[in-house]
């Protein structure tokens, strides 16, 4: 047991797949793993593990938010040892080439605010994905007919009332959506030596407004899990 993790030492897979939504893990784990048992549900934030194609892969909730990830990345690497930890979610597109349903897998993530500024102070520090887990999973969503946009997405504290300067500097560098955990589980992973990644899909689009309906997403969602699976074993 970790502080907010209840699954006993060896429960957990070195491969974890981290959706923000514990439902969505308990999705995932029901359609895509062999053999799955709940082995957390601490403050209703479920994890599963099980089997991939003969692999062990532990899905987990990350909950909404920097400061709730962290909290799970942090223990899942140093207190359970994983060491591959890939995000799969939903975000808001910042680009006009960038569609509803478009997948993105995130190069970088830029952001303002941490859980880790505390170490970084003035410096401005560059999360980055693992290049093995991002280059396969470009290759696994080509593979499926999928062209992916790569590139950097922009990690927010705030769902609600963002700051609309920002957002619009976040477009004119070329950042491509905006989501609101990859830059802390990158920091967090490069702390501890892991691997992480985030595939996302885009949910509603800060330019147009448009947004997925909700009976499109659990298909979007099942592409970014087959792409994050295939990225961490292939
Ligand atoms: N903002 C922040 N996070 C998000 C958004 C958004 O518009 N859409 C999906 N995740």
């Amino acid at each position: 047991m970790s502080i907010h993790i209840g699954a006993a030492a060896g429960e957990i897979a070195e491969t974890v797949l981290m959706p923000g939504d514990p439902y969505r893990a308990k999705w995932v784990a029901e359609t895509f793993l062999s053999d799955a048992t709940c082995i957390n549900e601490v403050r209703g934030m479920l994890g599963f593990t099980g089997t991939w194609q003969g692999h062990r892969v532990t899905v987990h909730g990350s909950g909404m938010g920097m400061p709730s990830l962290s909290i799970y990345a942090n223990e899942l690497i140093r207190d359970y040892g994983a060491k591959t930890l890939i995000r799969i979610g939903s975000c808001g597109a910042m680009q006009e080439s960038v569609k509803i349903r478009d997948v993105i897998i995130a190069m970088t993530a830029s952001t303002l605010s941490t859980p880790s500024q505390g170490f970084f102070k003035e410096l401005n520090f560059a999360p980055c994905a693992d290049w093995h887990l991002l280059s396969h999973a470009v290759a696994a969503a080509e593979q499926r007919g999928i062209t992916p946009h790569v590139g950097g997405i922009y990690s927010s504290d705030v769902f609600y009332d963002e700051r609309p300067d920002l957002n619009e500097q976040m477009t004119r560098h070329g950042i491509l959506a905006v989501e609101m955990e990859a830059a802390e589980l990158y920091t967090v992973a490069a702390r501890h030596g892991a691997r992480a990644l985030a595939v996302l899909t885009v949910s509603d689009h800060l330019l147009t407004h448009e947004a997925l309906p909700a009976a499109d997403r659990e298909r979007s969602f099942g592409d970014m899990v087959d792409i994050a699976l295939h990225a961490a074993f292939d």
